[in-house]
This record gives C-alpha cells, sequence and structure tokens, in this order.
C-alpha cells in the first residue's frame, strides 16, 4: 500500500503538546483529536491555517476553484449550494423526482420552487432521460442532478452540461456518491459549476465528513458565502482531519478491477459504479440478508427488491472474495415492479395504518431509509407490495408512527 501523503490537520492533531488542560469546550475535557478552534487549529468559518491549506490541497486534488470542508454531510453542501444559486438570483431548479430529501428540504426551506423532472423506476429509480432533463431545465434557472445515485448510474452529464451552457444555466451535482471519483471521467468537477462529494460514504472519511466546490470564480463567491450560513459552528477535527486524509487515500486499481469481476459473477446491476454492487435478491432479499448477517457481512441496505453493497478504497479485497462465496449459491426471487403515478388528486389527507393504505393514493412521499429517495410517491397508487416493503423495513422516512398520509377522498 502507498503511503498517504502529508496532511495538514492530522499533523496538527498529533502535534498537539502535553499537557494540555481544557477550560474550553469540548465538556468531555480529554485532550485529543475532539477539540475546538485553538489558537493552533484554525477556524473553518475562516480557515488561514491548517485547515486553509488541506481546502487548497483538496481544490486542487478534485481539480476546483475552491473546495468547503463539511463536517455536516452532503445534506449542507446540497443546502449551500443551492443557497448560492438563489443569491445569484436564481428562484426555479429543475432536479429529478428521485432525488435525495436533502434537496427537496433545501428547496422547501430556502423557498426555492423545484420543477420535478420525470424518471423511470424499473424497479428502481433510475436516472432521467435527456429530453426529460431538457424540458426540465427549460421550466428552470438551474439543474440539479444525482451523480452518481445511489445504484451506481449516472445521468447524461456531457448532454446535460451542454444544455446548461447553451441555455446560460449553472449545472449543479449532487455527488453524494461519488467522490472517490475525482481524477477520473465521471468525477462531477468535469461538468458542473458546483458539486458536492460525500466523502464519508465511497471514500475512508468518517460519518458526515464531505466538500463542496465550485469550479470558477464567480459560484466560488457565491458559495463561500453561502456555506458559512449552512455549516455547523462547532465542526468536529476528527471528521475535518479524516476528509483530508481520505481525498489523499491512494486509489486501487486492482480492487476495482476485482469489483468489476465480482459484479458479473453475482450478476449484478451492469453500472458504472465500482464502489455499488446491487445484486437482485427480489422476494429473497429479507432471507439473504439475514444469512449474511448470520456471517457477520452488512450491506449497506436491502431496498426489497436488491441488496446494495458498498465499497470504497479501503474495502479488503480478501472481502469480496467472501462475499462472491456467501452469495453465489444463494437463492434468487422475482423483482417486484411498482405501479406508475396515478396523478395527484387535491383534498384533505389523513394518515392510515400501512396495512389500510393499500390501493389508496398517497399524499406525501415516504421511503426506506436508506437509500431516502421515495419509494412511494405523492399522487401513486399505494400498492400491497410497496406496503409491505416498508412494513418490513427497518428504518424508513414519511411515515409518522407507521401511519402514511393518504388522500381522503380516496380512503
Ligand atoms: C443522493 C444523496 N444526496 C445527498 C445525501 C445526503 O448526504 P449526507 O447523509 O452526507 O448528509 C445522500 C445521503 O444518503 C444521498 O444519497
Amino acid at each position: 500500500m502507498k503511503r498517504v501523503p502529508h496532511c495538514h490537520i492530522l499533523e496538527m492533531l498529533r502535534a498537539q503538546k502535553k499537557p494540555h488542560i481544557s477550560f474550553h469546550t469540548p465538556g468531555h475535557k480529554r485532550a485529543g483529536a475532539d477539540i475546538t478552534e485553538l489558537p493552533y487549529s484554525d477556524n473553518l468559518l475562516s480557515p488561514h491555517g491548517v485547515i486553509a491549506r488541506a481546502e487548497e490541497d483538496i481544490a486542487r486534488i478534485a481539480g476546483a476553484e475552491r473546495a468547503f470542508l463539511l463536517t455536516d454531510g452532503s445534506t449542507a453542501g446540497v443546502r449551500a449550494m443551492l443557497l448560492a444559486l438563489r443569491e445569484a438570483g436564481i428562484s426555479r431548479v429543475a432536479y429529478p423526482v428521485f432525488a435525495h430529501k436533502s434537496v427537496k428540504d433545501g428547496c422547501y426551506l430556502l423557498g426555492l420552487e423545484g420543477v420535478e423532472i420525470p424518471a423511470p423506476r424499473t424497479p428502481y429509480p433510475r436516472q432521467p432521460s435527456l429530453a426529460a432533463i431538457e424540458a426540465g431545465l427549460n421550466e428552470a434557472g438551474a439543474l440539479l442532478l444525482t451523480s452518481p445515485d445511489y445504484y451506481g448510474n449516472f445521468p447524461p452529464l456531457r448532454e446535460a452540461a451542454a444544455l446548461c451552457k447553451e441555455q446560460h444555466k449553472p449545472l449543479v451535482l449532487d455527488g453524494a456518491h461519488g467522490a472517490h471519483l475525482y481524477g477520473t471521467p465521471l468525477y462531477a468537477g468535469n461538468f458542473a459549476q458546483m458539486w458536492v462529494d460525500g466523502a464519508h460514504k465511497s471514500l475512508p472519511a468518517m460519518t458526515q465528513g464531505a466538500a463542496v466546490f465550485a469550479g470558477d470564480a464567480f459560484w466560488a463567491e457565491k458559495l463561500s458565502s453561502a456555506v458559512v450560513r449552512c455549516r455547523t459552528t462547532s465542526p468536529s477535527y476528527p471528521i475535518l482531519a479524516s476528509v483530508e486524509y481520505a481525498y489523499k487515500y491512494p486509489r486501487r486499481q486492482e480492487l476495482e478491477r476485482a469489483a468489476a469481476a465480482l459484479k458479473e459473477a453475482l450478476g449484478a446491476e451492469d453500472n458504472a459504479d465500482w464502489t455499488k454492487i446491487v445484486v437482485p435478491f427480489g422476494s429473497e432479499c429479507r432471507r439473504a440478508e439475514a444469512f449474511l448477517q448470520r456471517h457477520g457481512v452488512y450491506p449497506e441496505f436491502n431496498d426489497g427488491n436488491f441488496l446494495m453493497f458498498y465499497l470504497s478504497p479501503a474495502t479488503k479485497g480478501r472481502e469480496l472474495a467472501l462475499l462472491r462465496r456467501l452469495i453465489k449459491g444463494l437463492p434468487r426471487g422475482e423483482l417486484s415492479f411498482p405501479e406508475e403515478r396515478a396523478g395527484v388528486p387535491a383534498g384533505r389527507v389523513r394518515p392510515v395504518p400501512l396495512k389500510e393504505a393499500v390501493g389508496r393514493v398517497c399524499a406525501a412521499e415516504c421511503g426506506l431509509f436508506p437509500p431516502c429517495v421515495p419509494l412511494i410517491l405523492r399522487g401513486e397508487r399505494i400498492t400491497a407490495g410497496a406496503a409491505a416493503r416498508l412494513a418490513a423495513a427497518a428504518n424508513t422516512f414519511g411515515l409518522d408512527g407507521g401511519k402514511i398520509l393518504v388522500f381522503e377522498e380516496d380512503a
């Protein structure tokens, strides 16, 4: 394994002098990596020391004009990018119907109007077509796409970027699942004016570690003032250090090749992202998941049709070999296909237990967590299959006490 190059924040934390008697936050009062802003530790809100050096290095690695470290996940980056758009005078943003919750919540919080771009679901959320993207962009001042998505698929990046350029509108990419792609042709930074990388998902960074980027001076200025309004004022130093470390962690091409071979051997989805192995188990999903857990193997999620295995450069080759051995002979079941949207009725809504919701029209989108993209959209008729998947899931969003919101006239 190649050595990780110099990490400014980590070195600063390692060089701390002892004794260190804390009359400052955090309240645990232990010297160590979890410190606050001290004379030697710089300040994320106005960096001029080790954090500034780390951000410069990460911008260089990612090919960006500016990089901003985040300790509050890609969610903070999505919000900062949306705020930057608003500060640039944009009030309508087009995004795919299966965009992550953070995009929809961000628009809601900032009073931005969302233009939903329809996308197929066969049987999991897909990227919208170029024609649908163009129709959405025609109605909006900016385009926000997810690249790649949780299932390892990419939107038509080159064509979408060309459309945006033609219409003089910015392209923003939610790369919550694409931090590992820097330096490759599919990296968000090759196409977008602003993008966020969820370093904690696909690089060896701590949970919530992320970075948001601007590709040119105009958006760097907008994003710079937006990001300070969206981040915590108490950033975690271990997370900051881990993000810098993650971008300097060496790429492992032999692992990437092994992942591609494993996908083929397992009959996984033929996606373009080596870090996401999406295996169709259909109705056998729960049994397969339980079997793997008995062997100490935990997938990222079970969406009721697919088990998704999330890799990163820190995945070990022997773990891929074990996965192959365990999965190879497991039975596969039928996939279930959700119904298409029935149109959005108006009227009063009320929550009903999942069992009673089958056949009714959903009034607020909800789904499994993860992946936190909607399983049932507002206006969609709730099928027995979708209700069963929600009922069986360990974690969901959009439900309240196990109840789902439906339109009353339909109830
Ligand atoms: C596509 C997408 N965007 C944004 C986010 C938000 O990222 P975070 O959880 O790091 O805030 C997620 C999280 O799963 C995601 O899947």
